[in-house]
């Protein structure tokens, strides 16, 4: 592996300072940061000037695909679209085909990924209402996903009498999807026959959201079980939570909770169908005054990609979900250099906060030692997100348009340049990543 030295850089480092000057990389890590460094022998050398150097992003939650549902997306194609977006690591759901619920898919699943994943790869255990010793002890995994609801089948654990004996059970990081299913499905059988996809957003309203939150904070508290909240997604949830979250519990937003809201129907249809779904304007400056306040923790995608033609379908047989690996650092920083927050905020929000949630060692920061998962971004020059540009296999995304800046313009994944200027090199692999305490 040569070094490379990164020259002229704007280098966030872990103060939140930036320094304009180089960065060495040798056998995958940061060795040096300094004002100028001398060129060592075989060094291959990136002229950064002008660009700002992040730490590559950690997207926490996403959907892949693979195996089973690869006409949707594959660990490839993902893998590319986080190479072009600047995420160097993903943490993945287990809602593939066969579902991620024991040894045997997971280890399949690690063995597909070092195949053909670009970037780096952590993968979590789903929970059934049977799965309880798995659950215990199955590895690597970064925590144990609940379906409390918007789930079907085995993946669904959606009765309290279900969910508790696995927070009582174990020390492991429990993710949640919090919405109460029993909820969903009688507001599903009152607004029956209705094919606007913007009742989605009445079905599984604020309050089935904020139920089964609540619920899921109850055990954890009882239990004083690590618990993380994904896509928070209301307003209500993030005042209850400024209120009652414990030291040990953790929660995140998505950009299209922050960006999008209810508006987006009449303009995309079903694209902006998700579960959780869009809220209303209000809630987009809750959720945002939340995370700027430390109430929401960090950013995830859930990139959760489905075909323009499962996508056709009138509402409600149109699938939940959207692709946002290969947007969500521009999305962000361009919300930065509106003003909205800093740069150094939006990396502490999608690389350092995820690590350290998730335990994982010499990641999600700038720092010699650290691993050199790195992204250069330019904050100077806005382009629009264009659809044939997307690398995701499903080939669309809901801010086609959006005109944005800190794009990528070079992706380093454990010291490999694994994306430039518009190319991918798909020969580089990413690593399993590995997980503390989890
Ligand atoms: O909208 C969603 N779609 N939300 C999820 O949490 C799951 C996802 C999917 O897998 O399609």
């Amino acid at each position: 592996m040569t070094a490379l030295l990164i020259r002229h850089a704007r280098i966030l480092l872990p103060d939140g300072e930036f320094l304009v000057g180089d960065i060495l990389i040798q056998q995958g890590k940061i060795v040096e940061i300094a004002p100028e460094i001398t060129e060592p022998d075989h060094t291959t050398i990136i002229d950064a000037t002008g660009l700002t150097l992040l730490p590559g992003v950690i997207d926490p939650q996403v959907h892949f695909r693979e195996p089973g549902l690869e006409h949707k997306e594959d660990l490839f194609t993902a893998s590319c679209a986080c190479a072009k977006g600047g995420v160097t690591s993903f943490l993945e759901m287990p809602n593939t085909r066969p579902l991620t619920t024991t040894q045997v898919p997971l280890d399949q699943k690690l063995q597909l990924a070092s195949q053909k994943c670009l970037v780096n790869y952590g993968f979590f255990i789903g929970a059934t209402p049977e799965n309880l010793p798995d659950l215990l002890t199955t590895n690597p995994v970064c925590g144990i996903k609940i379906f409390m609801g918007s789930s079907h089948g085995a993946l669904l654990v959606s009765r309290e009498a279900e969910i508790e004996p696995i927070f009582a059970r174990g020390d492991r990081l429990i993710a949640v999807h919090a919405e109460d299913q029993a909820r969903i499905v009688q507001r599903r059988q009152e607004f029956k026959g209705i094919t606007d996809p913007a009742i989605h957003s009445q079905i599984q309203d604020e309050t089935a959201a904020l139920n089964a939150t609540k619920l899921a904070l109850k055990l954890s508290k009882k239990y004083q079980r690590r618990l993380h909240i994904l896509h928070l997604s209301t307003g209500i949830e993030a005042e209850f939570l400024r209120e009652n979250k414990p030291s040990w519990v953790t929660a995140e937003v998505t950009p299209q909770h922050l960006l999008l809201n209810t508006e987006a129907y009449e303009k995309i249809g079903t694209l902006a169908q998700m579960n959780p779904p869009l809220r209303s304007p209000e809630n987009n400056q809750i959720l945002w005054k939340a995370l700027l306040d430390g109430v929401i923790d960090f950013i995830a995608t859930d990139h959760a990609p489905h075909t323009l033609e499962e996508k056709g379908k009138a509402y409600p047989n149109s699938p939940s979900g959207m692709p946002g690996v290969e947007t969500s650092l521009p999305l962000m920083l361009t919300q930065a250099m509106a003003g909205k927050c800093s740069v150094s905020q939006v990396s502490s929000w999608m690389s350092t906060k995820p690590a350290e949630a998730y335990n994982i060692p010499n990641k999600g920061l700038i720092k010699p030692g650290y691993d050199a998962d790195l992204v250069l971004v330019d904050l100077d020059n806005y382009r629009p997100v264009l659809r044939e540009e997307l690398q995701t296999k499903c080939g669309w995304s809901p801010f086609e348009g959006w005109s944005l800046t800190g794009w990528p313009v070079i992706t380093i994944v454990g010291g490999n340049i694994v994306y430039e200027r518009g190319k991918l090199n798909t020969e580089v692999r990413g690593k399993a990543l590995q997980f503390g305490d989890n």
